[in-house]
């Protein structure tokens, strides 16, 4: 986390404001949020390249940061699906007061905005972005935010976090599947982990890999996936499917 906080310690909002500025209201989710949007200096679509072409954390970072003011807002019109499935099986899973949760790769907070609304008390969020922790911190669904990055080691004890719940952060440009040997050292034996991760493609990435290597290992058991489904309503592509693991112990 440190060397993360180091590297990127000027990266939030790599958009700068030149003479002008407009209020926004946070769209969608998480009401109630007011700030000053500043004017892009680069177009929403070289945000989302950034976005999704990024060849590295500081990129993402970046990417993520510039994306931030209309990230909900953008989900909300694409017909954003993952927070709200990651949520119904954490409520057939996980129960409720039992805790505490790590979303992981919190975003702006749209998963534990369901998370709470379930009665979910306790939750803790990690992201790289600056930007969007922001944000996440605005929904008051969260205990503690951190900045840190899966992939790398994570700064909590072995057996922290009763369950580990993640939309959308796995993925090819994203959160890499090395990720997934922290998130399980730091789940409680027993506890649950609840991860979305793009239906095809992920060969290369290594993520069949890792879910099998794990499984191998006796890390943990994987025991249910969902079929695949568009994670977003609009996007015929946009295939995702989330597997629910248990750590062995
Ligand atoms: C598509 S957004 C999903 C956010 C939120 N979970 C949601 O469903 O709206 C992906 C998030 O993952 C974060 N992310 C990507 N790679 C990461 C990494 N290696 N470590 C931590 N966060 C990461 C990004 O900064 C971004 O906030």
């Amino acid at each position: 986390m440190q060397r993360l906080a180091k590297r990127n310690s000027d990266a939030a909002y790599v958009v700068v404001n030149r003479n002008k500025s407009k209020p926004f209201r946070r769209g969608g989710h998480g009401a109630g949020i007011r700030g000053t949007l500043t004017i892009m200096t680069t177009s929403k679509e070289s945000i989302l390249a950034r976005v999704y072409g990024a060849r590295n954390n500081e990129d993402l970072a970046e990417g993520y940061d510039g994306w931030a003011g209309d990230y909900d807002g953008d989900m909300e019109q694409r017909g954003y699906r993952l927070p709200g499935i990651v949520t119904a099986l954490t409520a057939r899973h996980v129960a409720i007061g039992d805790g505490p949760l790590l979303d992981a790769g919190a975003g702006s907070g749209l998963l534990g905005i369901w998370l709470q609304l379930l009665g979910y008390s306790d939750i803790t969020g990690i992201d790289l972005s600056q930007g969007m922790l922001d944000l996440a911190a605005g929904t008051g669904a969260y205990t503690a935010l951190h900045r840190m990055a899966l992939g790398e080691p994570l700064d909590f004890r072995d057996g922290a976090f009763a369950a580990v719940v993640s939309a959308g952060t796995f993925g090819r440009t994203h959160a890499p599947a090395a990720g997934f040997d922290e998130l399980v050292r730091v789940a409680r034996p027993g506890g649950h982990l609840i991860l979305s991760v793009r239906a095809k493609g992920m060969e290369e990435a290594g993520f069949p890999d890792a879910l099998e290597r794990l499984e191998q290992a006796g890390a943990w058991r994987r025991i249910g996936t969902t079929g695949p489904f568009q994670a977003m309503r609009n996007e015929p592509e946009s295939l995702y499917v989330v597997h629910v693991c248990r750590k062995s112990g």
